[in-house]
């Protein structure tokens, strides 16, 4: 009788470690996933070095038609401030990236290497204000992809 209650109990413990167990590790996976695909603007995703490069860049290809400021000109729109950044809001530095290079410079689109494209990049979203940090924005879609455009932190 008390050994077959024993083994009950056993049983139900067992249960209940799964019950805790297997949902902490769904959970721990779960965070590990999102933490790959979870980085935006604000997490420091460009240096100032290449912010330097970009501003060269844009001020040899873009200015005339954005501005010296990226306040926009005649017909081109500005490329900073909050009409710019609601409209790319939860969009990610990939779709920026592949607009800019598919279709600017307007005369001659995708002229830059990808390498220009990235440091444009990079320049654009410093002047909005987001930080720099460390490491250079790669070039590759697939680590641009993961990066979100977000208004706030
Ligand atoms: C000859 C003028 C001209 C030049 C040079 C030019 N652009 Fe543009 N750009 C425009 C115009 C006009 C638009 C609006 C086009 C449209 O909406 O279809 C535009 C749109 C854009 C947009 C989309 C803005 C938005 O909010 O949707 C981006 C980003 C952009 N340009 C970046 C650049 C960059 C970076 C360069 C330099 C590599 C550049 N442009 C060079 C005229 C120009």
């Amino acid at each position: 009788m008390a050994k077959r209650w024993t083994r009950t109990r056993r049983r139900r413990e067992r249960n209940l470690s799964c019950l805790v167990i297997r949902p902490a590790i769904l959970l721990i996976l779960l965070t590990c996933s999102a933490a790959a695909v979870s980085r935006s603007v604000w997490d420091g995703v460009f240096s100032k070095v290449q912010v330097r490069r970009g501003q060269t860049v844009y001020r040899e290809e873009c200015a005339k038609c954005h501005g010296e400021n990226l306040t926009g000109g005649e017909d081109a729109p500005p490329l900073v401030g909050n009409a710019f950044l609601k409209k790319w809001q939860g969009k990610t530095a990939g779709d920026l990236f592949e607009v800019i290079r598919k279709t600017m410079p307007s005369e001659d689109p995708g002229t830059l290497s990808r390498r220009q494209y990235a440091d444009i990049v990079a320049y654009i979203l410093n002047t909005n204000d987001f930080p720099a940090g460390e490491k250079e924005l790669d070039s590759a879609s697939a680590a641009l992809d993961e990066i979100r455009i977000e208004l706030k932190r």
